[in-house]
C-alpha cells in the first residue's frame, strides 16, 4: 500500500477515489483551517504521495521531511506558485495540478467582478439595505459602460482567451498581451496583440491573468496606475502578488483609475483591519473564481486521479514536472 496525505478537507470524490483505488493507505488534515507548518512537516513524514492545496507551501523542507520515498505531489489548483518544482525535479517527485475544468468558472468569476465594479453593485447593495435609497436620481451610483468598451488582458492563457470569449458577447474591443502572439484567439475574438503599456494605456478594463511567476510579480505596479486611464477598472483573478498591494491602495485612495476588483490578494487571506476595505472602490472576494459545486468536485477529482496513476507507477495526466 502507498501511503498518500490530504493536507485539506476535499469535496468527497476525492478522497473516494483514492480508497476505491484500492492501493492506497489515505490519511487526511480533518480540519477547515490549514495544517501549521509545523504539523504539516509531521503529517507528511513517511508518505508516497501528497494531495495539496495551494494554501500549502510545497518546498524542499517539505519535501526532505517527507523522506526520499515521495513521488508525487498533487494540488488541487491550476497554479502550482506554492509548488517548488524545481526542488521536486532535483528529488525525482512529480508534480501534477487540474487544468482545464476551472478555466470557464474562473472566467464567469472574472467576468462577474468586471460588472460588478463597472457598475458598483455592492455599493448600490450597501446602498440599498442601508436605508440610503430615498429616491431614483440622475447622478446616484454612475458606473462605465461595458458595451463597446475595451478590455485588456494581461496573459493569453486558458482563462485569458475564456475572458476574451465572453467579452466578444459583450461587444467590446480587446488587447492582450502575451509572451507570444495566438492567432487563433485573435482569429475567434478580434482581440489584437499589444505591448503592456499600450494595453495600460488604451483599456478601459484590465483583467490579469498570468501566472506568478518571478517576471509577473508586482506585474500592475505605481508605475502601471500611472498609465492607466482614470476611468480604468483592474480586476485580479490570477494571483495577489501580481498587483503590488501598496500601489494599490495609494492609487485606489486617490482614485488614480475607477475600481479594482480583487478574487485574490497579497497577503491572502487580507487581514480584516487591511486599509484596502474601507475604500468603496474596491471589490474584494476571497479567492473565490473556481468555486462553483461542480468545478470544486472536478478539481477533486482530477487531483485524486493524477495520484492514482502516480502511486500505480504510471504517467499522471497532467504533470506539469
Ligand atoms: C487555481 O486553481 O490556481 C485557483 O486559483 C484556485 O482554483
Amino acid at each position: 500500500m502507498k501511503k498518500v496525505l490530504i493536507t485539506r478537507i476535499l469535496p468527497d470524490i476525492g478522497p473516494r477515489i483514492l480508497r476505491e483505488s484500492g492501493q492506497i493507505d489515505l490519511s487526511q488534515w480533518p480540519h477547515e483551517m490549514p495544517p501549521p507548518r509545523d504539523a504539516l512537516l509531521e503529517q507528511v513524514q513517511g508518505m508516497d504521495g501528497i494531495v495539496s492545496l495551494l494554501t500549502e507551501r510545497m518546498d524542499g523542507e517539505l519535501m526532505d521531511a517527507a523522506g526520499p520515498q515521495l513521488k508525487c505531489i498533487s494540488t488541487v489548483a491550476v497554479g502550482t506558485d506554492n509548488i517548488d518544482v524545481n526542488a521536486a525535479k532535483q528529488r525525482g517527485i512529480m508534480v501534477t495540478n487540474t487544468p482545464g475544468v476551472l478555466t470557464e468558472t474562473s472566467a464567469d468569476m472574472a467576468f462577474a467582478l468586471l460588472m460588478a465594479a463597472a457598475r458598483r453593485l455592492p455599493e448600490g447593495e450597501r446602498y440599498a439595505k442601508s436605508g440610503q435609497w430615498k429616491t431614483w436620481g440622475m447622478t446616484i451610483l454612475l458606473g462605465q459602460d461595458i458595451y463597446g468598451a475595451t478590455l485588456g488582458i494581461a496573459g493569453m492563457g486558458r482563462i485569458g482567451a475564456a475572458v476574451a470569449r465572453r467579452a466578444k458577447g459583450f461587444g467590446m474591443r480587446i488587447l492582450y498581451t502575451a509572451r507570444n502572439r495566438h492567432e487563433d484567439i485573435e482569429h475567434e475574438t478580434g482581440a489584437t496583440h499589444v505591448s503592456k503599456d499600450e494595453l495600460l494605456a488604451h483599456s478601459d478594463f484590465i483583467s490579469v491573468h498570468t501566472p506568478l511567476t518571478l517576471e509577473t510579480r508586482g506585474y500592475i505596479n505605481a508605475a502601471a496606475f500611472e498609465k492607466m486611464k482614470p476611468t480604468a477598472v483592474l480586476i485580479n483573478t490570477a494571483r495577489g502578488p501580481v498587483v503590488d498591494t501598496n500601489a494599490l491602495y495609494e492609487a485606489m485612495k486617490a482614485k488614480r483609475i475607477f475600481a479594482a476588483a480583487l478574487d485574490v490578494t497579497d497577503p491572502e487571506p487580507l487581514p480584516a483591519d487591511h486599509p484596502l476595505y474601507t475604500l468603496d472602490n474596491v471589490l474584494i472576494v476571497p479567492h473565490l473564481a473556481s468555486a462553483s459545486v461542480a468545478t470544486r468536485n472536478r478539481m477533486a477529482e482530477i487531483a485524486a486521479s493524477n495520484m492514482v496513476a502516480a502511486m500505480r507507477g504510471d504517467e499522471p495526466p497532467n504533470r506539469v514536472g
